[in-house]
């Protein structure tokens, strides 16, 4: 066996902009940026725009084709900037629309894309019309661009129907009308920071197609759609006595009445059209917690172009679910034409180098107090690499989260007292949220704040463990996990891999083994080492080989000879 180093060029397009080929979302990577942890310029200890962009060279050399920005519209923050105030701005905590401009324009020239987060389910308490709608009286135009309801019993002080916020407790919050009575409620499936549009109004539509031609115009390469399947509700409002967390089903074949109504198709294929009046491919990606399904169909021909893998996401490290996972998707997407996506971290769940370190299922997106059983950090390391490396083997499009590109764990012993997510104080404290993933990078292995800040006051607090896990640290060590996702994505361009196919090998049972063109890859899920075949050239391995692959590790092999040069 030998070890090759093709190390293929970055990019041919480096600086010549991005590449006019069609398509190039069906097999791109997007990295995902949260803009409050990516670097901070001003040292107020919040990332920035101008952070983003001066870091923007680490996108480059890591090879990635597209980046995906968490929102950095002005925002009280009540849910980490998902509590829009005004969709065609910038935070002046992030920057303003010139610094914008100037990312996009680097991110252009470095031949990366940008893609910016819309949420249109809902905007912030502090947006105008919402103040508007709670100055006006009920039944007014402007309580018509929301969903105000009179309360239910003879003083109207229960909620309008049952339904419950996804941040717990209910998704109703009642108002104190002009004239200083308890009056009508809002709807709100998240905080009651953020109240939901009524999408059943015309004039919430023409208000959307502003904002995405606001953007559009300014080079935007796409949107990714924030809780998409809720934008309609069911007519009515009706009671939903039964689970509406996590990935929703139906229920004797009805939808909740607040997700994936049949409605929500039209508003995307009016997107569709208004996106395909513009030059390049600029795409729509749905933030959809559905099964793979269900999904698809936000992602036929005419509406938007991938969903999240959200089944591929929850899937534990356990080498047949993962199996099924990953046909269930392909075959969903491939029904209507679609790319189908793969994702192991974001800003809503436990990183993966945190969530393989335990050995039964976690809870996704509860997080981890300093008193909880803790992650066996190099045990979640060795499989985060090799499910990281599994997935960038298969076609399709690839999300990546920042700082997993440096193994980056989760923040499992936050202090409580720093914690920031609207789900612990509405839990009564009984569940901690998504802190851990948002905490910000560490860059250099130097105080304060290990490069994200020249403030020591980092937004949340970075623990000392992060210091170890620095890029420039990683920079010059050749085994680290940085150097092996360069390799991993310089690998998946030069093979095309991401519009290839795959083909399952027969393996035992703890090993799944499978074909992309030319390129063999398997990941040992096991326990004990397993043979590797004879005669093969590795490419690239998450772990060291000794002509065995280890427990929790993936290969990427040739057949001997059969790479041309
Ligand atoms: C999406 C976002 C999440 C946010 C929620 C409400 O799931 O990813 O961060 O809290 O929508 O906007
Ligand atoms: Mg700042």
């Amino acid at each position: 066996m030998t070890t090759a180093d093709p190390r293929p060029a970055r990019t041919e397009t480096a600086t010549a902009g991005p590449a006019a080929d069609d398509d190039w979302w069906r097999s791109a990577v997007i990295y995902q940026i949260y803009p409050r942890s990516f670097a901070d310029s001003d040292g107020d200890g919040t990332g920035d725009l101008p952070g983003i962009t001066a870091r923007l060279d680490h996108l480059a050399d890591l090879g990635v084709d597209a980046l995906w920005l968490s929102p950095f519209y002005p925002s009280p923050q009540r849910d980490g900037g998902y509590d829009v105030a005004d969709y065609r701005a910038v935070d002046p905590r992030y920057g303003t629309l010139a610094d914008f401009d100037a990312l996009l324009a680097r991110a252009h020239t470095l031949g990366i894309r940008v893609v910016v987060d819309l949420v249109p389910n809902h905007c912030s308490t502090q947006h105008q019309a919402f103040r508007a709608a709670l100055a006006a009286a009920p039944g007014s135009r402007e309580r018509a661009l929301f969903h105000f309801r009179d309360g239910r019993g003879q003083d109207g002080s229960r909620p309008p129907n049952d339904w419950a916020s996804m941040f717990e407790g209910p998704a109703w919050t009642r108002v104190t009308e002009a004239d200083g009575r308890a009056g009508q409620w809002y709807l709100h499936l998240f905080d009651p920071g953020q109240p939901d549009w009524n999408w059943d109004n015309p004039a919430v539509r023409e208000d959307f197609e502003d904002t995405l031609e606001f953007w559009l115009d300014r080079g935007v390469d796409g949107f990714r759609v924030d809780v998409c399947d809720a934008l309609v509700k069911a007519p009515g409002l009706p009671d939903w006595p039964h689970p509406t967390h996590g990935v929703i089903e139906p229920v004797d074949g009805a939808m909740p009445p607040m997700w994936d109504q049949e409605g929500i198709h039209e508003i995307f294929r009016a997107w569709r059209r208004l996106l395909d009046t513009y030059d390049g491919q600029r795409i729509l990606c749905a933030e959809a917690w559905l099964p793979p399904e269900r999904a698809a169909r936000i992602i036929r021909p005419d509406e938007m172009h991938q969903a999240f893998n959200f089944r591929f996401l929850e899937t534990a490290w356990r080498p047949v679910a993962l199996r099924d996972a990953i046909d269930e998707s392909l075959a969903a997407n491939d029904a209507v034409g679609a790319p189908t996506t793969w994702v192991l971290s974001n800003h809503d769940v436990m990183r993966h180098a945190s969530r393989f370190g335990y050995d039964g299922p976690v809870e996704l997106e509860h997080g981890v107090g300093a008193d909880d059983p803790q992650p066996d950090r190099a045990l979640g390391l060795r499989r985060a690499r090799a499910a990281t490396a599994l997935m960038l083997a298969l076609p399709g499009s690839a999300y990546l989260y920042q700082g997993e590109e440096i193994g980056l764990p989760e923040v499992t012993d936050l202090p409580d007292q720093a914690r920031q997510d609207p789900v612990w104080e509405r839990s009564g404290h009984r569940i901690r949220g998504r802190d851990g993933c948002r905490v910000p990078l560490p860059w250099t292995d130097r105080p304060p704040a290990y490069g994200f800040s020249r403030s020591p006051d980092t937004w949340l607090p970075q623990p000392a463990y992060y210091r170890a896990y620095a890029v420039s640290v990683q920079r010059d060590a050749p085994d680290s996990t940085l150097h092996f996702y360069r390799r991993l994505l310089a690998l998946r361009r030069r093979y095309r891999l991401g519009t290839g196919e795959i083909r399952w090998r027969a393996s035992s049972d703890q090993v799944l083994h499978f074909t992309n063109g030319l390129i063999q890859v398997m990941t040992n899920f096991g326990a004990e080492p397993v043979p590797l075949p004879p005669g093969i050239q590795c490419l690239a391995a998450s772990r060291s080989l000794d002509g065995n692959l280890p427990s929790d590790a993936t290969v990427w092999f040739v057949e001997q000879g059969v790479l041309p040069h």
